[in-house]
């Protein structure tokens, strides 16, 4: 028979207390102030209309405002580092999307492991990407593309969002594909990337649906295909890039929510629960359709979903952003 130490039965009784006072405030005061969504890309971006168009219905969830801060740098990892040193105390959350799992190839010097410094909330919503140009390219089509670029690859630029961007990795896999070596031009966010194009300063973007489907619709931009498997239902008429010959381009972007490491477990599903309300709040599900974005399956809105993916996507982009030899010190 196993003995308790013998314990003051007053200093019992008080422990006991402080506990019940601790549990009850983290069950049900919080959030009791404002929640700080942190997204790593520029305002008006894709990554900021997902984040912005989730805040409001969350923050009715909880009974809080959600406040999009958006911190820029260094394709995500800015926003990705300063989230991995907050208080963990449950006010500070990071969206980002693929670029939780290239950074640890492409970065020698990350300063965090997306794998051990963070909880994780969910997945949130998959949002498929276009290859879009400036508006007076000469190139209309994908062939007339290829073409232009073998006689004028050296003058064509490709804008993107920095080392870890997504529109940086679809960018390099079709410099992969069509075998040309495109100049890059990296800017904060492809809110900023997409105002240069239309303002014809750069020539190429690969960014996402949900800033390009109001372009393309509006005759904005040219437009060459989608990035996915299969056509999508936003844009029912356009080809895959891959049915036009680019064999094995596929790219969607996934998107999770992240917290510092040591955040509250309450917190935390609390942040899961309030994601799949908005998820299924009317303005999101109709505004993220039109924009081409796609819900994901309920197995993924989990904090296990979200870790297991992150850990297959370092897994399957490692060795090929080690292959292509592409590193920031
Ligand atoms: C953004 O919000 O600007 C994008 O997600 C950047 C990118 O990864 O291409």
């Amino acid at each position: 028979m196993t003995m308790s130490p013998k314990l003051p039965r007053r200093s019992v009784c008080a422990a006991a207390l402080a506990l019940v006072v601790v549990g009850s405030a983290w069950g049900q005061a919080w959030p009791t102030r404002p929640i700080t969504l942190v997204v790593p890309f520029a305002a008006g971006g894709p990554t900021d209309i997902v984040a912005r168009a989730l805040s409001v219905p969350m923050g009715k969830a909880l009974g809080q405002t959600v406040i999009i801060e958006n911190k820029v740098g260094a394709g995500g990892t800015v926003a990705a580092t300063l989230v991995s040193r907050a208080n963990p105390d449950g006010y500070t959350f990071l969206i980002h999307h693929n670029g939780m799992a290239t950074a640890p190839a492409l970065y020698r010097k990350l300063a965090y492991n997306p794998l051990t410094d963070f909880e994780y909330v969910s997945q949130v919503i998959d949002v498929p990407m276009t290859l879009v140009a400036r508006k007076d390219l000469p190139a209309k089509t994908l062939p007339e593309l290829l073409s232009y670029l073998k006689a004028h690859g050296d003058k064509v630029n490709l804008a993107h969002a920095g080392l870890g961007a997504v529109s940086h990795l679809c960018g390099m896999v079709f410099r992969q594909a069509v075998g040309v070596d495109l100049t890059t031009v990296p800017y904060s966010g492809t809110g900023p990337a997409m105002a240069a194009l239309l303002g014809g300063q750069v020539d190429l973007l690969c960014d996402q649906t949900t800033q390009t489907v109001p372009q393309i619709k509006a005759g904005a931009v040219r437009f060459y295909g989608v990035t996915t498997a299969q056509r999508i239902k936003a844009l029912p008429d356009a080809p895959t890039l891959a049915e036009q010959g680019l064999k094995g381009f596929e790219v969607m972007v996934w998107h999770g929510i992240y917290a510092p490491k040591g955040t509250p477990r309450e917190a935390l599903d609390k942040m899961n629960s309030a994601l799949r309300t908005a998820l299924k709040d009317p303005t999101v599900t109709t505004r993220m359709a039109e924009l081409g974005a796609e819900q994901v399956p309920e197995s993924k809105l989990t904090a296990d979903g979200l870790r297991s993916w992150l850990k297959q996507e370092i897994e399957r982009w490692g060795p090929v952003i080690r292959s292509a030899g592409v590193y920031a010190d």
